[in-house]
């Protein structure tokens, strides 16, 4: 039987960690011998105020069961204190998952500044803060692991979450760039979207539904790919109530205009079930900047002969 994937002597920071996903990710950590930073600021759902009991809480549990842990009570805008609480108490930082939230759900129309900010400063400066001040730590050890956490509604955007929608899927972004940026010093990082009962998802599905939605079944695939010996780098997984499943862009074969004749709106809509076709065998799936361009960059050839300048020219 292959052996178990251990984490002794490795530095985990969980932020959020004070209950629903981070907490499961937490104590999973630490039972498989990870020192662990618990980070949670300890506010309501909605970011309102703030409490160290929601991180002592853990750190209680998982002290009680012999394992090792710290707690954090900053916010994750603060992401070089939550990094110096695990350089103090423990040396090192090798994974991070970003994990901590808040919701502010409107409708677009009713929509404030302060709501959209508030939730672009928690999820995406949030843990570009963190993993800022833990990137050179992680570059100069040549290891690294780090989740960032997404969601459905960034995916496929959602009603009444314009702004969680946007700052969700940035969180993509920003995972698909530290994947190619990390990757020659061994920091690798993925991106979940989870789906899971906790405080958040509470109010908004039926209790039966919730009591299959259990964190347990989302943190596994988090210790999975953040273990040492895992390569997988720059990926998105869906990942709830046992279901885990990658996913990719996928791209029509579309069709290629020519370059030197000019393009009307009417080349576009008498093209457009080509253009829109994924059924008709020639879709791709670019993974890079650079595969994205290839369909570009292979239109250039697509040059029309201009048939009656061509006849002009021989007859001089
Ligand atoms: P939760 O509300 O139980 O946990 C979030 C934790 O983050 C809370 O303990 C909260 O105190 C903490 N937190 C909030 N703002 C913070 C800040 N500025 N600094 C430090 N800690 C802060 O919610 P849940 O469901 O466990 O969410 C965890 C993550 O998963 C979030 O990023 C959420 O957006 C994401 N997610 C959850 C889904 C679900 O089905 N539960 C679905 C899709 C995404």
């Amino acid at each position: 039987m292959a052996s178990d994937l251990r984490f002794d002597g490795r530095v985990v920071i969980v932020t959020g960690a004070g209950g629903g996903l981070g907490k499961s990710h937490a104590l999973a950590f630490a039972k498989r011998g990870a020192s662990v930073v618990v980070n949670d600021l300890g506010g309501s759902h909605t970011g309102e105020g703030a409490s160290t009991r929601a991180a002592d809480v853990v750190v209680e549990e998982i002290r009680a069961a012999g394992g090792k842990a710290v707690a954090n009570y900053d916010s994750v805008l603060d992401g070089d204190k939550i990094v110096e609480t695990a350089m103090k108490a423990f040396g090192r930082v090798d994974i991070v998952i970003n994990n901590a939230g808040i919701l502010k759900d409107v409708s677009f129309a009713r929509m404030t500044d302060q709501q959209w900010d508030l939730i672009f400063k928690v999820h995406v400066e949030g843990a570009y803060k963190v993993t800022r001040a833990a990137w050179p730590i992680m570059r100069k050890q040549k290891y690294g692991r780090i989740i960032n956490t997404t969601s459905a509604a960034g995916l496929y955007g959602n009603f009444g979450q314009a702004n969680y929608s946007a700052a969700k899927l940035a969180v993509v972004g920003f995972t698909q760039t530290l994947a190619l940026e990390g990757k020659k010093d061994n920091i690798h990082t993925n991106v979940i979207a989870p789906i899971a009962a906790s405080r958040m998802t509470e109010t908004i599905m039926p209790p039966d539904m919730l009591a299959s939605l259990k964190p347990e079944m989302v943190t596994p695939l988090v210790e999975y790919l953040c273990h040492e010996g895992t390569t997988e780098n720059g990926s998105i997984f869906e990942v709830g109530a046992g279901f885990v499943g990658k996913l990719r862009w996928e791209r029509t074969g579309g069709h290629g205009f020519p370059i030197n004749k000019e393009l009307l709106p009417e080349d576009v809509r008498e093209k457009w079930s080509k253009i829109i076709d994924f059924t008709d065998g020639r879709t791709t799936h670019p993974a890079s900047t650079s595969q994205s361009m290839e369909s570009v960059m292979a239109n250039f050839e697509n040059v029309q002969e201009e048939k009656a300048a061509v006849q002009v020219l021989s007859a001089d």
